[in-house]
């Protein structure tokens, strides 16, 4: 794959060193009991019942295999190559290979027709980290076929000044507001963020409907003091239903740690 700029080879080198401990990082229980619980609740009653998923920016197939178990075929499409590689060993693991297809690529370019996915996801922030995220979105909409669904999740704008402000200070927290963009020092590489009606201008102007903008998470914020909720299985099933009652409410899902959208492509009689 040719890669056009700064932007993608800082993303594919952080990427390509991450690769073998990145599934590691995510175990954590903050993932594990709430976080990827109120993600697949607001990515499964959207899939259809047969047909082909692109997941975009799928990295080690964290939702294509769940996805394919529901009898779906699934392009694991990805920037990383060893993020990909990770992918498929896992994938040959569970004998499931047959359904998946791993596709190296940008989500701001990609090799496929038009109106060819009967779902498109794009989940784990690959629209923020991508370098154009209205040409992705064009791409995006472009490959769904009509009348189908998108689910994506993206980094919130508001979680990210308010960190800047606590870590950098205001001048650090107003040039984020202003920019929509912050430089990620541990990864190398610069991040998209998004308020919920910036999100909604983006899918509304590239032809989806938006159907639902939620909060992850809206109420808990990760600390050491907080770790222990998590820890107790009762608390931590009380925690998910608190999240999963105000995180579409509108008045606080800005201040969610990160966005997730769910978008239909309007059918053509629409
Ligand atoms: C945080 S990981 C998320 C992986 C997976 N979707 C998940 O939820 O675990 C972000 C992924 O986006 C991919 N990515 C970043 N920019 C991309 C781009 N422009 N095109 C395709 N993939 C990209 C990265 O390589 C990485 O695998």
């Amino acid at each position: 794959m040719s890669v056009s700029g700064e932007q993608e080879r800082s993303v594919i080198q952080y990427y390509g060193r991450a690769a073998e401990e990145y599934d590691k990082e995510y175990e954590i229980p903050y993932f594990k009991k709430l976080y990827d619980k109120i993600t697949w609740r607001y990515v499964e009653p959207y899939l259809p019942e047969s047909g082909v998923v692109l997941d975009a920016g799928g990295g080690t197939g964290k939702w294509t295999i769940p996805m394919v178990k529901k009898g779906l075929k699934v392009v694991l499409y990805d920037i990383s190559r060893e993020m990909l590689n990770v992918a498929r060993r896992k994938i040959m693991r569970e004998q499931l290979e047959n359904m998946v297809v791993f596709k190296e690529g940008d989500i701001c370019r990609i090799d496929f027709p038009d109106n060819c996915f009967d779902f498109v996801l794009a989940e784990g922030d690959p629209i923020s980290y991508c370098s154009n995220p209205d040409r992705a979105l064009g791409e995006l909409a472009r490959v769904l076929k009509p009348g189908c669904f998108m689910a994506a999740g993206v980094d919130s704008l508001f979680s990210v000044a308010r960190g800047m402000l606590v870590r950098k200070g205001p001048e650090e927290a107003l040039k984020v507001l202003r920019e929509k963009r912050f430089f990620a020092e541990a990864w190398g590489f610069h991040c998209w963020a998004f308020s919920p009606s910036d999100l909604r201008s983006l899918f509304e102007k590239n032809g989806l409907e938006v159907v639902k903008i939620v909060g992850k998470t809206v109420a808990y914020v990760s600390r050491p003091e907080t770790e222990s909720l998590l820890q107790d299985e009762e608390k931590a099933e009380k925690l998910l239903e608190l999240e999963l009652m105000l995180c579409e409410e509108p008045s606080i899902v800005g201040y969610g740690g990160h966005l997730h959208i769910v978008a239909k492509k309007k059918a053509y009689h629409e």
